[in-house]
Formats: structure tokens, sequence, C-alpha cells
């Protein structure tokens, strides 16, 4: 099963490696994932976009960005309108920035149903990131190179998604330890496949982190258990364990990791961070051999 996504070469110089946080499952743990994952890269010394393409805007929220301050959104750089780094906030974690979403989102697939290049609308604007381009216009606050942008899609297999694919270098899968956890699994690898084909041949699965772990609970061992076997390494050995303090984080506008740094839940995120720097480094050294 695993051996289907071959490993593929660290991004050129100046690129930021991108990876989505994709499964068609709601609540799955995307968007904490997404939040709490870029965080901790921060935190190691990364600088991380995520970028926001869920047209709920949990992640804007979760990182404290209101609604007014959405003037620019990821709708804006999807239609055309702006350049990625136009919509890009920061947040209060230092070199953690979002280009937040709106609802507007969620009218896209319609807008965009007769432009040949609607699959292509993220990832060609991820291109003039990191000085591409179009970046000669830019203020000097925004100037950051980023060296991860991590995108959190909407709970579906559609066109918002399907852009998140064909921009990104690799795909990272939240599965809840739950008993319907690999329901719906072969159905996204599918997904991933057909976009590898067709749109985008380098895409390959990063890893699946196994998310709201209940030690409590036996069904959560099994669930682990059996993801293990299905999927093998492409598991992360960090699993995220059901916490209390990352859910209450984001009422307050903040990554668990501000809120709370010390609980069980912070912890995992930052071993999970630095197990996906270990992998990477070891993607990079692959490629250079
Ligand atoms: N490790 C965790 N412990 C406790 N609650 C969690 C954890 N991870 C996510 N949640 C909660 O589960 C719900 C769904 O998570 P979310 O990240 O929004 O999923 P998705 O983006 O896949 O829809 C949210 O209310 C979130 O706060
Ligand atoms: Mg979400």
């Amino acid at each position: 099963m695993t051996d289907e996504f071959p490993l593929v070469p660290a991004a050129p110089y100046g690129l930021p490696r991108v990876l989505a946080l994709a499964n068609q499952k709601g609540g799955v743990g995307k968007t904490t994932t997404a939040i709490n994952l870029g965080t901790a890269l921060a935190a190691i010394g990364e600088s991380v976009l995520i970028v926001d393409l869920d047209p709920q805007g949990n992640a804007s929220t979760g990182l404290g960005i209101d609604r007014r301050s959405r003037r620019v959104s990821t709708y804006d750089v999807l239609t055309g309108d702006v350049s990625l780094r136009e919509a890009v906030l920061e947040t209060a974690v230092p070199r953690l920035h979002i280009a937040p979403s709106t609802m507007d989102l969620s009218g896209l697939e319609l807008e965009l149903a007769s432009q040949r290049d609607r699959a292509y609308r993220l990832r060609d604007a991820i291109r003039g990131l990191n000085g591409g381009r179009d970046s000669g216009s830019l203020d000097s606050r925004n100037e950051t190179p980023y060296s991860y942008v991590l995108i959190d899609c909407p709970p579906s297999l559609n066109l918002i998604t399907v852009n998140a694919m064909a921009a990104a270098n690799a795909i990272l899968v939240p599965l809840q330890c739950e008993f319907f956890a690999l329901e719906g699994l072969s159905q996204l690898l599918k997904t991933v496949e057909q976009v590898r084909t067709t749109l985008n041949p380098q895409l390959t699965i990063h890893g699946i982190v196994l998310t709201m772990f209940d030690s409590r609970n036996n069904l959560s061992a099994q669930v682990v258990q059996d993801v293990r076997q299905f999927m093998g390494d492409k598991v992360y050995e960090t699993i995220i364990p059901r916490n209390v303090r990352v859910s209450e984080a984001p009422s307050y506008g903040k990554p668990v990791l501000l809120y709370d740094l010390k609980c069980v839940g912070s912890q995992a995120y930052l071993r999970l961070a630095s197990e996906i720097i270990q992998r990477e480094r070891a993607l990079r050294a692959t490629a250079a051999a």
C-alpha cells in the first residue's frame, strides 16, 4: 500500500515545503493540527504560513484573526485578484503567519467552473510566495521567506481540496482514533493518486497523524494497531492525545502551545513537529544521494 507513494526530492532552493492537511471527514483534527503543528514548527525556528482553505475559517479564528480583519482572504487569492502575499496576516506567534479564509470560498467552485487553470490557482499563488515574479511590489513587512506552508483543507474532496493537492509536495492526513477511522481513507488515497497522475506527479503522502487518542478507551489502542497495520511507517510515531486544553485554546484565539505549553497536547505537537523535520531531512538525504 505505502509503496505507491515514492519519496520525493526536497523542494528547490527558495521554495517552501508545502504540506496539505486533508481528510474529507470533518472533526478529525485537520484545523487543530494546522494551528498547532504550525506553531510548533515556528517555535523550532521554521517560518510557517498557514493557508486557510476552509470556508468555515476555523484556523483563522483559532489564531485570533477576527472577521473584520479578513478584508483580503484566500478567496481573493484563488480568484486571482490578489497575490498570496497580500492576504498574509501576522499572528501572535513569531514566524507564524496566516492567509485567512471567509465564507466567500464556498462559492468558488461555481465561479471557477469554466476556467482551464482552476485546479492550479493555489499552486501558482505559492510559486510567487518566496521572491517569485510578482514579489517586486511587496512591502518589507511581508518579505519572510517561508520554509513551510501548511494548507488547512475543508472537509470534502472538492475543487478547493484539489487545489491544495495540486499545490502540495505532500499530504498530511489527520485520522481520529475512533471506530470509523479507516473508513474514507481509501477514498482519500484514491483521490491523492488521481491528483498525482493528472495534476501533480510529485505528490506523496507525508504521513498519517493519529489524533484524539484516549488512553482510557480500548478502542483507541485498537485503531492505532489497525491503522499501523494498514499504512505501515507512513503513520507518525507521535500520537496526539485527546486533551481538553487543546479544545479550549481556540476559544481564546490561541494555539495550545501559547495557552498551556506544558499540557500533553502541546508536548505532542512539539514532538510531531520534530518528527516531521526529521522526515524532511531523511527525504533530502535520499534525494541528494
Ligand atoms: N487532541 C485533541 N483533544 C481534544 N479535542 C480536540 C483535539 N483535536 C481536536 N479537538 C477538537 O475536535 C474538534 C474537531 O477538530 P478540528 O481540528 O476542527 O477538526 P477538522 O478541522 O478536521 O474538522 C474541535 O472542537 C477541536 O477543538
Ligand atoms: Mg477544519
